[in-house]
Formats: structure tokens, C-alpha cells, sequence
């Protein structure tokens, strides 16, 4: 790696928005050490992956790819495994795949350049992996953001959680927040850069708590910094992934009534529908709980689109459980919802719970969920046939002679418009909805 001509790299990212975000973070974080992003593994001399460990499914992946394109490491290519699969595995990936030269969790990203500089200078182990008690946030100032118009930030890292099922406080370590200055600060560049959306990214960003008064001598709840970046000059939509219902507050609704550019959406991820599961999950609420934050919702001056995930197949969950999950989809009315089949994650506390429910069993529970899902967008989504909403102008469908939009509720909103229209992806337009599908809707430029 000692030629120059040779500081190029490749990076495929797997896993949620954290990921994607953190990626955009590495890849700035590579750039500002003088290397160049290539499209191909093969024409890359290091190669990145940055891996998702929350189901087994994920993990897989990454040592598929590894397996792929092991051949290349005779031709002097090296290899990276950053993220959950790096920080959860550790140095066994040295073992399981000996090409590897550098595993390094998520919260040993600051170290990136320095062990950059190990692996140019020929050494076969790197490691960032003793970083998960820290106190410290990936802060950066070469964010390498892949899209002009709309962008994350994170506000908080780790999480406390320990849900029986997830794999994360394993994997990117306690909870830290930044400061809301910081995290203002940076909402101020970005929108001096042309961003006029911002999502706010944490793995639970409910529990969001600014370590500092910073010049402002106040210290900001979440939904007071949610508030804030709403009235940031140019930003013109704000969204925030993802909530644990046990923290999430009735001010984040207050929030949304009195910002306009608070997204009309929240991510309220419920698991189970079922006391015993939701019990049995750790999850630290009560599907009472749960339904009151809902009713909050429900009482919004604009209607809000909840969305959630649901596991199905959780140790121990019965026909009567899973029949009270069904009943709370019909319940709150979901505009959408991620399903997954309960998968047994190393060092979690469910991995101690025999895992029972055959595979079998959990495709036919989620097919059923989803079924019953699909029922309930199909009903949602027509109510909005007539209306006319604002979207953000995402791109265009060549094929389909179509623009594709996204609302404020975060759907996705097709529509034609004259051929004499140029519209400008990351601009907004109204558009009435005409038509509509399970998951999005069709409609017209109203010109
Ligand atoms: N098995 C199945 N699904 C899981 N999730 C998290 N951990 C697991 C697991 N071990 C799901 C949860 C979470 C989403 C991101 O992934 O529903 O909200
Ligand atoms: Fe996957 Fe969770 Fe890690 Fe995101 S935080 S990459 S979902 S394991």
C-alpha cells in the first residue's frame, strides 16, 4: 500500500441509517486522508465493508463477501470489517477470514486515520475495538453526505437499552449525546449548503441528553433541540429515527404542533402487541403505554403517520400473543410496518430462551402480519386521493415518464407533470394524489 497511486478504496455499508450515516463520516474521514472513493472492489486497493450484526442474516453477508473476494488479496488488496459484525466478532474475524487486516467497531471510528497509517505501513492486524465505554461521539468535519438535498445527523450514539433481543448496546457501546450546539452548529452549515431536510439519527434519540450549556447556558431536551432545528433558516423539513416508546415524551408532539417543518411522522417501533412478550422483550412499557403515546399522537393538530417494527416468533410467544399483535395493528392503523422473524443474537439475554418457534412457524406468523398490514395501508393510502400535498422532488422515473416525490409523512408520491415542467430534484411542489397503491400514491403536478 506504500504507492500512492494505490490510496484507493471501496466501501459497501449494510445495515440501518446509522450505518449509511456513519459510512458517509468513514468515506469523508478517508478522503481527508488523501485516498479516492472507486465504484469496485477491484479496482480498489482497500476494501470496506461496514456490517450490520442486528439479525444473523445481516451478519452472513459480510463474510460472503469476504469469501467472494478473498482471491484479491494475493494482488495486494486489503481488507477492512467495520461496524457491528467488527465489533461483535472482534479479532475472530482474523480467524475466520485471514485476509482481514483491520476490525474496528463503531466507536473507534475517531482512530480511523491513525490506523490507516498501520496498514499503509504493512502491519497485518489493526484493531479499534476497546472503545465502547467511551464517552465520546464520531464528530467530524468531513462528512461526505451522498445526497445535496437532504441529510442525517446524529444526535446520540450507543444505547442503554439492553431490549432481550438486540444486539446493539453490544455493538456500538453506551449512550453518549452530543451537544445540542454541536448539533445545531451543524445543522447551520448544512443548510448554508442547500440541505433543506434533516433527519436526526440515534438508536434511540427519545433519550437524547445534551451533556452541555454550551453559549446558549441551556441544556436542551430532545424535543427542544427537535424545535431547534426546525427554525433553522432554510430547513424546511425535519424528521427523527428512531424512538423507544418508554421515552418518548408528550413534548415531541407539542413540538410537531407548533413547528410547521417537524415532519408529520413518527417511527414508533412496538415489537409485540402482547403484556407477556413486550414483558418478556425488556422493553420497559406496557401495550397501554404504547397505545397512550399513540393517543397523543391521534390528538396532533396534524394528522401524524406512525410507522413501526414488529418481531414475530419472540421465545415463548403464543398464538394468543401474536393474535394480540394483530389486534394492535388494526388498532393504531400503521402506514407501514417492518416485520422481522425473531433471530437469536450472540451475548443478548433472550439467547438464553430457547428459541422454539420453528422457522416455519415465523414465515407463516409474518406473512399473516403483513397481509393484515397490507390491508390496513391499502384503506390509509385512499384516503388521500383528492388531496393535494406538498413533496419533495426526489428524482424521475425515465421508464414510467414520472417524477418521484416524498411527502412530509414520508410516503412516496409518483406524479406526472407537463413536459415543459423542469423540476429540480430537492425542490418542493404541490401535488394532487389521483391514485392510490399498498405502499405509495400516484398523482399530478398542480401547476
Ligand atoms: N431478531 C429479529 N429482529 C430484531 N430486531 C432487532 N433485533 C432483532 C432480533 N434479534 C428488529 C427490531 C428493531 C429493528 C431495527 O430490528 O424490530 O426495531
Ligand atoms: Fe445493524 Fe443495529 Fe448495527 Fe444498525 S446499529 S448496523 S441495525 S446492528
Amino acid at each position: 500500500m506504500a504507492d500512492d497511486s494505490q490510496k484507493t478504496f471501496y466501501l459497501e455499508t449494510f445495515g440501518c441509517q446509522m450505518n449509511a450515516h456513519d459510512s458517509e463520516k468513514v468515506v469523508g474521514t478517508l478522503v481527508s486522508e488523501g485516498y479516492r472513493q472507486v465504484p469496485t472492489v477491484e479496482e480498489a486497493g482497500l476494501v470496506l465493508y461496514n456490517t450490520c450484526s442486528i439479525r444473523d442474516k445481516a451478519e452472513q453477508k459480510v463474510f460472503n463477501r469476504l469469501s467472494d473476494y478473498k482471491k484479491f488479496y494475493k494482488q495486494g488488496k486489503r481488507f477492512g470489517v467495520l461496524g457491528c459484525v467488527a465489533q461483535q466478532e472482534g479479532e475472530k474475524i482474523f480467524e475466520r477470514a485471514p485476509h482481514v487486516s483491520m476490525v474496528c467497531g463503531s466507536a473507534s471510528y475517531r482512530d480511523l486515520p491513525q490506523m490507516l497509517i498501520q496498514i499503509e505501513a504493512g502491519k497485518q492486524r489493526v484493531t479499534g475495538l476497546d472503545d465502547r465505554e467511551t464517552d465520546e461521539c464520531f464528530e467530524t468535519e468531513f462528512t461526505a453526505r451522498t445526497n445535496p438535498h437532504r441529510g442525517y445527523i446524529t444526535i446520540i450514539e450507543g444505547c442503554d437499552k439492553f431490549c432481550a433481543y438486540c444486539v446493539v448496546p453490544f455493538t456500538r457501546g453506551k449512550e453518549r449525546s452530543r451537544t445540542s450546539e454541536s448539533v445545531l452548529a451543524e445543522a447551520r452549515q448544512m443548510a448554508d449548503l442547500g440541505y433543506t431536510e434533516i433527519q436526526l439519527l440515534g438508536q434511540n434519540v427519545n433519550s437524547y441528553k445534551d451533556p452541555d450549556c454550551g453559549s446558549s447556558g441551556k441544556k436542551r431536551t430532545f424535543a427542544e433541540l427537535l424545535a431547534a432545528v426546525g427554525v433553522v433558516p432554510g430547513i424546511r423539513r425535519v424528521r427523527f429515527t428512531t424512538s423507544h416508546p418508554r421515552d418518548f415524551g408528550r413534548d415531541i408532539i407539542d413540538a410537531i404542533d407548533a413547528v410547521p417543518t417537524l415532519c408529520d411522522h413518527v417511527h414508533l417501533p412496538v415489537q409485540s402487541g402482547s403484556d407477556r412478550v413486550l414483558n418478556a422483550m425488556q422493553r420497559l412499557y406496557t401495550r397501554e403505554q404504547y397505545l397512550e403515546r399513540i393517543s397523543w399522537m391521534k390528538a396532533a393538530r396534524r394528522p401524524i403517520s406512525i410507522t413501526s417494527d414488529v418481531i414475530v416468533g419472540f421465545p415463548g410467544e403464543t398464538e394468543e400473543d401474536f393474535a394480540q399483535t394483530l389486534a394492535l395493528l388494526d388498532e393504531v392503523g400503521y402506514d407501514a410496518v417492518f416485520t422481522f422473524k425473531y433471530s437469536p443474537r450472540p451475548n443478548t439475554p433472550s439467547l438464553a430462551l430457547e428459541d422454539a418457534i420453528p422457522d416455519q412457524e415465523k414465515s407463516r406468523r409474518l406473512e399473516v402480519l403483513m397481509a393484515r398490514q397490507r390491508e390496513i395501508q391499502i384503506t390509509r393510502y385512499k384516503k388521500y386521493i383528492g388531496e393535494t400535498l406538498e413533496v419533495m422532488v426526489e428524482g424521475r422515473n425515465e421508464a414510467r415518464k414520472q417524477w418521484i416525490g416524498r411527502t412530509s409523512h414520508n410516503k412516496t408520491l409518483n406524479f406526472s407533470a407537463p413536459e415543459t415542467s423542469a423540476l429540480q430534484p430537492g425542490s418542493y411542489v404541490n401535488v394532487r394524489a389521483t391514485q392510490s397503491f399498498p405502499n405509495s400514491l400516484l398523482g399530478e403536478l398542480v401547476v
